[in-house]
């Protein structure tokens, strides 16, 4: 079974004012091997004191994006490399907010989680149909070919997560079932084992979308589910420990 990882993304929000929420985070996070795995995906602006603030806990801090290239002239971008000097592990690439604000394509995310590779981050690669998709039935292929085109090729097993993140049920309060979240990640496994073999077995796939402290534990029990990244429940150390504790028993 892979290790659980429990993955906050604070999206466009917090200020250093909201810090203490992190600390708080870290202070409740032992650092260890055993238990769930836990990350806090932050503003780019947010990572260095954030880093600095969790030395010794168990907790990682990551970025929420990455361009493709090491440094250059792209005003405005951050490189994997820059996110990793300023503490990060991680980092959130094809976010269905970056596809749709930013047009970033499946070979965009490819480039991008090749580069957090470079740089020696651990990319979680996004992945979700919208709800005309799904009205449409065609969830399974829209996931099979993002799959398909936002793996890239120097991606191993160990060194990638998926998140399986159903655009309708971002924010809108409206979580995927049981049975459709199953369904998905059964996909997602099967894809991950042809094109890893035995080691895609391995590789963590993170259910996204409307989970909270209410809904974690049944979520978090589906077959294939072998962690959370969370939004709007992951801003307040208190809503985000619940869900971290129930992923811990
Ligand atoms: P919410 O948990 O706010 O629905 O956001 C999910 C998400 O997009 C995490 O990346």
């Amino acid at each position: 079974m892979p290790r659980t990882l429990i993955a906050g993304n604070w999206k466009m929000n917090g200020l250093r004012a909201n810090l203490a929420e992190i600390e708080q985070v870290g202070a409740a996070v032992p650092a260890s091997d055993l238990g769930p795995e836990v990350l806090l995906c932050l503003p780019a602006t947010l990572i260095q004191a954030a880093a600095a603030s969790v030395v010794g806990s168990g907790l990682k801090i990551g970025g929420e994006t990455c361009h493709s290239k090491e440094k250059g002239a792209h005003t405005g971008d951050i490189s994997a490399e820059m996110l990793k000097d300023a503490g990060a592990s991680f980092v959130i690439v094809g976010h269905s907010e970056r596809r749709a604000d930013h047009a970033e394509t499946d070979s965009v995310v490819a480039a991008q989680a090749s580069a957090a590779l470079r740089a020696g981050l651990t990319p979680i690669i996004c992945v979700g149909e919208t709800l005309a998709e799904r009205d449409a039935g065609e969830v399974l292929k829209i996931i099979s070919s993002q799959m398909a085109g936002s793996i890239p090729q120097d991606a191993e097993a160990s060194t990638i997560v998926i998140a399986y993140e159903p655009v309708w049920a971002i924010g809108t309060g409206r979580v995927a079932n049981t049975d459709q979240i199953a369904e998905v990640h059964g996909l997602i496994r099967n894809l991950l084992t042809d094109r890893f073999g035995e080691a895609g077995k391995g590789v963590r796939i993170l259910y996204g979308g409307s989970m909270n402290p209410g809904n974690a534990a049944e979520i978090l029990g589906v077959a294939e589910v072998n962690g959370g990244l969370i939004g709007g429940a992951s801003l307040k150390a208190a809503d985000f420990l619940a869900i971290y504790r129930q992923a811990a028993q």
